[in-house]
Formats: C-alpha cells, structure tokens, sequence
C-alpha cells in the first residue's frame, strides 16, 4: 500500500515537473473565488459537541433557527459548518462518502436546504488525508479531491474545513491546492478554510490557495488555551487581508471554561485580528451573557470592516498588551488586553496608532459603551484577564500628518533649521525635477493643506498624487519672504475612507518648497 503511494506520487511529481518545463513561466492557478471579503462569520459544532452523538440533524437545525429568531443572522452570522464524524466510516460502491444516518437521517443534501431555506449557509468538513481526524476512521479527501468536491457541490455546501490529519507525508501545499482545484471545478463558489494547525506557516503560501488558514493547533475551553492562541496569532497581521485571513481557531464563548470576562477578551481579541467569528457553542444552552458578548455589533464591525486589516501589537510588556486596528474610515480601534493575575493601567497614545494628530479625540468604550474625549492620552484601569477595547475617532477639524514622519526622494532631509515649523522640524526635498515627499494619511477628507516656506522668490510647483494619480499638476508654492515664514496651499481634493499615499512631486529644477505638515479635512 505505502509502496503504491509512493509510485503515485512520484508519477504525480513527474507530471508536475513536465507540464512546468511545458509551461515555463506560467503562474499557478490562484485562488479566485471572491469569497469571503471579511472574515467569516457563523457557527461550527466542534467545540461544543466533539463527536459525541448529540452532534446531529436536531443540533444543526436548531442552530440555524436560532440564527434567525435570535438575531445572529441579522448581525452578520451567515455560515452553519458541520465538522467531523458526519460520515459513515466507508465510502459507498461507487466511492462516494455516505452521511450517518443516525446522526443525519435527512441526509446531508436536506440539512443544506433547510440552512439555505433560512437564508444562511452551509458548511462541510473533511481531512487532507487517508482519514479525517477522528479515530474512528472517516474517510479523508486525500486522493478523492474532485470526487469529494462534486459530491459536496452537488449537496450545496458552501463551505470546506479541510484538516491535516493522516496526510501521508503528502507536501501540504500539493494536499491544499489539489482541493482548491478541485472545488474551483465544481463550479459552486464553496470557501475554503485550510486547517493545517500553522504546521508549514501556511500563511507564507496560502493566500493564493484558501481564504483562511488556521494558524495554531487546537483551541481549548480554558484561558491558557486562548490567550496562547491570541499570542500565536497576533504577530501575523501582514499576512491578513480581504479573502485571506488568519485563522487562531474556533470560539469557546459560551462553553463554560471562562470567565465572562475571559470571553469578553476572547472575543475582542479575535475581532481585532479579523479572525472567523464561528460560534463553538450550543446556542440552545448558551448563558444570556455570553449570549450579548456574540451579539456585540460594536465588536462585530470590527471584525467585519471593509478594509480587512488584522490588528498590530503596538506594545506587549509582561502581560500588558496594546492593539491597534485601522478601520475603513480613518478610526482606530485599540485593546488594552491585560493578561496577568493582577489589575494594571494599560496605556497608549492616539498618536501611536497612526491616526493623524487632532484636537481631541473621542473614545467609545465597545464593552460598556461609554463615550468620552481626550487629547491624546488612551489609558485604562484593566482587571485580570480583561480587555479594554475603544473604537479611537478624530474629534472634528483636521488630522494632521508632519513632514517629518514623511518619505522623501533620495537627497531630502528632515531639519529644524529654520523655526517657526509645527511638529520637531519639516522637510527639506532635494533640489531637483522629481525631487519628492510622500505622506501615508487615512481619509475621508475633502481638502488637503500643506504647511510650507519658500526663502526664494521663484514659486516651487509640485504635482500633487493620490495612490500613484496625479490630481493636481504643477501646483505652484510661492515665495514667502523668508525660510522662516510659513504659509500653507491648500487643495479641495477628496479622499476616500480609508489609507492614502499622497505625494508632492517637484516639476522645476528648485525641487519642493520646505514642507511643515498635511492637514487632511474630513
Ligand atoms: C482537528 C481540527 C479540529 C477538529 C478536529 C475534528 O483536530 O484541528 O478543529 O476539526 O480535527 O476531528
């Protein structure tokens, strides 16, 4: 058996080899399948149920209608996934995996429909391998990819977890891109959620193969567990964006094992790192507080934002962690997550986050929905195991981005030599045609105003870009008397929510005027 495989796989390696020598520089097939544009969200039984027999027909349709009379669908949980031991142990004569008629006696095509039926949808599990994980022998997609793919589009499955267990030594990628293949051929858009524990760093070569990969090996119903998922996971925002995410494993909100508290950090912490929001617990049982953690819309839409960006660790000090999350339109969210045994004061700045300098700011509390301003300072008492999680937005007028934390074209330099400057000096652009400064800002804005001086008595003009766009040509910068007298431009030009680059590019000899700051106006 084992010396058959290895035949195979050599013959499949040579098949490979060739049609690369044929192909030459054809890229691989990637994962185009639109799907999953935020993180996913729904529910999967695993951490509820394992495999013990009250994981059934009953238990999924139950949670569906809970979706729909309890709310869940209207906030965004769309997707009711069965993980493992919903087949019978054997494939049936014509290869195809049958469902447990005593857990499913509808079948698996029936559960769809009534899921569907509800507007929400539908999920499936099986493993990269001989078997699924389970020791009592479930059948695994290893060599039946296509098969497997037509029968589950043929049922209307919308969703695959595709495990790691008993792969043979098969190459991870060669197990994860043959399903990907094969369920691009079904022609049903069915999203694909790789679970191969973080084994290969699946996030250095999946982005073209799932839309999420699972990071960690498996999550537990305890706070060791999660938070050392948290901690596995958060350093791989990068990695992170629109159809692609990382994956820290599923939630245990509601299972038991944790505080309220604990679960309120869970919670938190998996939408700042835009992880799948699948409910692990049985909604039928669940408490009324855990009930309101799920159904935190505030939290949800952190999660959920359109700009797809995980979270970033803005400090971690023995236990004491700071997240910052850019939102879609020019917000912040931060956590204060303490991990320690004893309250601390957690704190951070707005200016830390990246948001542009304001007047004010206002911070809403998403937990206790408190509202209140400051000018900078973003701190919290934080009890044991908590996590204090502002949505961070400028209080009104405009942000503003210094020169000095600008990029400039080779030759530029950031002095202080001339005062009067806001900020710690200005920048100074190499004198020549080309010569740039550069800005990343987050919008909405309507106008920008650049602060400047020009000690000559021949106006400086720049082209003015958006994202790599000339929107304003030969942009003159005139004289202003004097190096230390400060004028500004300004431009009504429009951004949209969300990071820009603009950039000043010089048209004449001169190169730019010494720029002091960009004001973006909302
Ligand atoms: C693996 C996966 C889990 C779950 C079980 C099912 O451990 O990582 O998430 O699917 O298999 O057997």
């Amino acid at each position: 058996m084992s010396s058959l495989r290895r035949t195979t796989s050599a013959a499949a390696a040579l098949v490979i080899a060739a049609s690369c020598l044929v192909l030459g520089s054809t890229p691989a097939p990637a994962l185009e399948n639109g799907l999953l544009r935020t993180p996913p969200m729904g529910f999967n039984n695993w951490n509820s149920t394992q495999c013990r027999a009250e994981f059934n027909e009953t238990m999924i349709k139950g949670i569906a209608d809970i979706f729909v009379s309890k709310g869940l669908k209207d906030v965004g949980y769309t997707y009711v996934n069965i993980d493992d031991c919903w087949a019978l142990p054997s494939r049936n004569s014509a290869g195809n995996l049958v469902p447990d008629p005593a857990r499913f006696p509808s079948g698996i095509k029936a559960l769809a429909d009534y899921v569907h039926a509800k507007g929400l949808k539908f999920g499936i599990y099986t493993s990269a391998g001989t078997k699924t994980c389970n020791t009592a022998g479930f059948p695994g997609a290893l060599g039946h990819e296509q098969q497997d793919a037509n029968l589950f589009a043929s049922w209307g499955v919308d969703y695959l977890k595709y495990d790691n267990c008993n792969n043979q030594g098969v190459d991870a990628q060669q197990r994860y891109k043959a399903m990907r293949d094969a369920l691009a051929k079904t022609g049903r858009p069915i999203a694909y959620s790789i679970c191969e524990w973080g084994q290969t760093k699946p996030w250095t070569w999946a982005e073209p193969v799932g839309n999420l990969w699972r990071t960690t090996g498996d999550i537990s119903d305890r706070w060791s567990s999660m938070i050392g998922k948290a901690q596995a996971n958060r350093g791989l925002a990068q990695y992170a964006g629109p159809g692609h995410w990382n994956d820290p494993d599923m939630l245990e909100v509601g299972n038991g094992g944790m505080t309220t508290t604990e679960y309120r950090t869970h919670f938190s912490l998996w939408a700042m790192m835009a992880a799948p929001l699948l409910i692990g617990s049985d909604l039928r049982k669940v408490s009324a507080d855990d009930f309101a953690i799920l159904k935190n819309t505030d939290v949800i839409a952190l999660d959920q934002d359109p700009l797809g960006k995980q979270a970033t660790v803005l400090s971690a000090n023995a236990g004491l962690v700071v997240y910052s999350k850019v939102l879609a339109n020019g917000d912040r969210a931060v956590a204060l997550s303490n991990e320690t045994a004893a309250t601390a004061t957690i704190s951070t700045t707005a200016s830390a986050t990246g948001i542009g300098s304001a007047s004010s700011y206002t911070l809403k509390d998403l937990w206790s929905k408190a509202v209140r301003t400051t000018t900078g300072t973003i701190s919290a008492s934080v009890p044991s195991h908590a996590t204090v999680l502002y949505r961070v937005s400028r209080a009104g007028g405009a942000a503003r981005f210094e020169a000095e934390s600008a990029s400039l074209s080779a030759g530029g330099t950031i002095d202080a030599n001339h005062a009067g400057y806001s900020g710690t000096g200005f920048a100074n652009g190499a004198n020549a045609v080309g010569s740039y400064v550069e800005w990343q800002v987050t919008g909405p804005a309507s106008t920008l105003t650049f602060g400047f001086a020009n000690g000559t008595t021949a106006a400086r003009p720049v082209d003015i870009s958006v994202d790599g766009t000339v929107v304003a040509a030969a942009v003159p910068f005139p004289p202003t008397g004097a190096w230390t007298t400060w004028s500004t431009v300004a431009r009504p030009i429009s951004l949209a929510n969300g990071p820009h680059t603009i950039r000043l590019t010089a048209t004449t000899d001169g190169g730019p005027a010494n720029l002091d700051y960009l004001d973006v106006s909302p």
